[in-house]
């Protein structure tokens, strides 16, 4: 899939958001190490907590259908300015993938592209849980 089409699906996601609470509406699409891409959206709650981003939503639909290794994802908002992944997608792309890319889409369709490495450079991963004493 070209770079276009990942982000014009993360930018359709938008309309899927469920964000009756921010009005911040987040589109996102992954593409795995097959080429295969999975699309999410936001999802917020009442109790605030439970609020799950488009970037996870995208990637848990991936890896419970088998998927484990991205390339890089798509997120799009209806900012002017890039909008970066949260710490806590962060940390879950880290777990499968801490190599691919991430592209942001801004309302304008502007695409800036960032290595997770740089957005997220100390991760704590699978290795920290079992150091070298
Ligand atoms: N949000 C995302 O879905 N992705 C991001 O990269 C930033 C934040 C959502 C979470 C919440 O529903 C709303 O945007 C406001 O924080």
């Amino acid at each position: 899939m070209t770079t276009e089409e990942l982000c014009k699906k993360a930018v359709e996601m938008i309309d899927m958001a469920y964000a009756p609470y921010s009005r911040f509406r987040v589109g996102a699409a992954v593409e795995c190490d097959d080429g295969t891409v999975y699309t999410g959206c936001n999802i917020e709650n009442a109790a605030f907590t439970p609020t799950n981003c488009a970037e996870r939503t995208a990637i848990f639909k991936a890896v419970s259908e088998g998927h484990r290794r991205f390339r890089r994802i798509a997120v799009a908002a209806e900012t002017e300015d890039f909008t970066a992944p949260c710490g806590v997608c962060r940390q879950v792309m880290a777990e499968f993938s801490p190599d691919m890319d991430i592209l942001m889409v801004n309302r304008a369709g502007d695409v800036k592209t960032l290595p997770l490495r740089q957005l997220f450079p100390c991760t704590f991963d699978s290795a920290s849980l079992n150091p070298r004493q």
